[in-house]
């Protein structure tokens, strides 16, 4: 996830793209760089590190011109350096590009373009847009040639391209990722989300996939790949600017919660091969996961909700992998004297790629001879640097200090991986094969639908908000979501105590603290511990807790179980965790939101925890 603006107008461009840019941060901040028109050729600007550091190295230079391009980056393709960050050019420095996306073909694109004479400068997917324009450009106007390019490319896409022979114009392009046009007075914008012009103009129009417009100070046209017509009209947006970069929603978290089926699609996206029915990694990844000897061992170290993930994924891996596990959090595991050997992989879970224990986790492991993959979300972070390979979540930034759709994210990598290691080791029968394949497929879906329960879930809240305590049972592949459910309400709500347990462990202590109306949230979704959960729930209702439960669709007898129940779609075990997580984030999020509390900035804790 990258944030991309684009201006053409009458004032000096760049104090507008900073603006704009500063707006779009949430979308990627590794990076940062502008381009523009100056009147003798394009001027560029770039630096690693947030938008700041660009703003301060050029404060002391005119930035003047009345055309640019500016970028604000989240690496996907390449670490996050002064040559990866956009704006990219061609070899002749002729035109500039930005662009948020992935490129699935740039490197078929690239060899191609080597073997013509292109000389390439970064290791982004993004500059082969470049040099591809340029290429077409030699027998065609500008026009025609990022057309043509535009029709070469796999992949998701918002581009944005400007260039010295034709400086009267802005060009931009859309397939999958997002581009709005904002249209002022004498002046007009391309930006990757609404806020990033809303300081200038508040009349707006979206571009949709496979759309190509053109932009001059005073009109634009928008056309399809093929180059036919297309006529719309702009809306005018109410917002303001601080709502605007919620996209609407009233907090990051909630946003992010709601972003989960597209997450959870990024994931997924290209790592599906339907023709040899297996999960593929990228290159690196690949060699590293088919080196893995027959009884390899997996110590999984994570921290938080990474660490509840880790739970998962040890059911996951035993179960259809049918590997030794054992998962462990870094903060205990890096004083502990482990038995590691050559034939052990430790897997460190991580979002931010920075968080110390695991860090030092992962330096342990290493300096005990063992492998070490990661599951990581921040391209270019230490835990991905210090890694002998990773799986990275496509979960773009987030923002809100409570983890949402990274660790949906993660659930997803671990299934992936075991799916992997399951086939590879021929542990999966076709039928079987098919059908997890065909989960995957239909996993963003699911997640959408599991989203459907959010109103039913604002109701339960407000039943609850006024709660002391509340506990999480589960059992198996959910016995980690409540833990997990536990720690978010925790987290931004700490005027409740919440704890999670294994359904099974309340006969050991903890029933003895409920009470009448004591609330206990149930997971209780289909599985082959169904009837267990069940009998844990007798358990407590006979002391005469609340209890909600959260059930697989369909489900009728439930309801004389329960309190209050919040449906999730049907689904096989392995994946249940994905889906229950979601009832599980929302519910504490209108607790904590009817309790006044600040949810994405709870008291006491930081996004990512880099110190001991
Ligand atoms: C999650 O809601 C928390 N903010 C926290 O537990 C977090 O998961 C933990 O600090 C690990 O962070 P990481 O994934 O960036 O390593």
């Amino acid at each position: 996830m990258c944030g991309i603006v684009g201006y053409i107008g009458n004032s000096s461009v760049g104090p507008i793209l900073f603006e704009s840019l500063s707006r779009l941060e949430y979308r990627g901040y590794d990076s940062a760089g502008i381009a523009l028109l100056n009147g003798h050729g394009i001027e560029v600007h770039k630096r690693v590190g947030k938008l700041k550091g660009l703003i301060e190295g050029t404060s002391q230079l005119p930035l003047r011109g009345h055309l640019g391009l500016g970028h604000t980056r989240w690496a996907t393709h390449g670490e996050p350096s002064e040559t990866n960050a956009h704006p990219h050019l061609d070899c002749q420095g002729r035109l500039a590009i930005v662009h948020n996306g992935i490129i699935e073909n740039y490197r078929e694109l690239k060899e191609r373009l080597l073997d013509q004479g292109h000389r390439f400068q970064s290791q982004t997917d993004t500059e082969v847009i470049a040099h591809l324009v340029e290429h077409y450009s030699r027998s065609l106007s500008l026009r025609d040639a990022f057309r043509k390019a535009l029709q070469e490319l796999q992949g998701s896409y918002a581009l944005c391209l400007l260039a010295t022979d034709d400086p009267e114009r802005l060009y931009g392009a859309r397939l999958g990722s997002p581009l709005i046009l904002g249209i002022g007075k004498n002046e007009m914008f391309l930006a990757s989300d609404v806020p990033a012009v809303l300081g200038r103009t508040r009349e707006i129009m979206y571009l949709n996939d496979r759309e190509v417009v053109e932009l001059s100070q005073n009109s634009l046209q928008i056309s399809t790949l093929d180059g036919n017509p297309i006529d719309r009209q702009p809306s005018r947006i109410d917002w303001d600017i601080a709502c605007a970069q919620k996209s609407g929603f009233k907090h990051f978290m909630l946003k992010e919660i709601h972003e989960q089926p597209n997450t959870i699609e990024q994931t997924i996206l290209n790592r599906l091969d339907w023709q040899i029915q297996q999960v593929r990694f990228d290159e690196r990844t690949n060699h590293f996961l088919e080196r893995l000897s027959p009884d390899e061992q997996f110590v999984i170290i994570a921290c938080g909700t990474a660490y509840h993930a880790a739970l998962v994924g040890e059911y996951m891996l035993e179960e259809f992998a049918e590997m030794a596990v054992d998962v462990d959090l870094a903060s205990e595991f890096r004083y502990r004297k482990p038995r590691l050997n050559r034939h052990t992989t430790v897997l460190a879970i991580s979002q931010s790629g920075e968080t110390a224990d695991t860090l030092a986790g992962i330096r342990l492991a290493k300096e005990q001879g063992a492998k070490v993959l990661s599951i990581c979300n921040v391209v270019g972070s230490s835990v991905a640097r210090e890694s002998d390979a990773v799986l990275f979540t496509h979960a773009g930034p987030e923002i809100a200090v409570a983890s949402t759709k990274a660790y949906t994210a993660q659930l997803t990598v671990l299934a992936l991986l075991t799916m992997y290691l399951a086939n590879a080791r021929q542990l999966l029968k076709d039928p079987e094969k098919l059908q997890f394949f065909r989960t995957f497929r239909k996993l963003p879906e699911l997640a959408r639908l599991a989203l459907n329960a959010e109103a039913d879930i604002q109701k339960i809240a407000f039943f609850y908000a006024d709660s002391e305590n509340f506990y999480y049972l589960g059992r198996k592949y959910n016995f980690p979501s409540a833990l997990e459910g536990a720690l978010k309400l925790k987290e931004i709500c700490p005027k409740i105590h919440a704890e999670g347990y294994a359904a099974g462990e309340m006969k050991h202590g903890p029933i003895a603290l409920i009470r009448p109306g004591w609330p206990v949230l149930f997971i209780a979704t289909d599985s082959n511990v169904y009837d267990k959960v069940i009998s844990n729930i007798e358990e407590t209702r006979a002391r005469k807790a609340s209890c909600v439960v959260i059930a697989s669709e369909g489900n009728r007898s439930i309801r004389s179980y329960a309190d209050h129940v919040i449906e999730v779609p049907k689904t096989e075990e392995i994946f249940s965790p994905i889906l229950t997580a979601i009832p599980l984030q929302l519910l504490a999020y209108y607790i904590a939101d009817l309790n006044g509390c600040d949810v994405d900035q709870p008291p006491n804790l930081a996004k990512s925890v880099t110190v001991e």
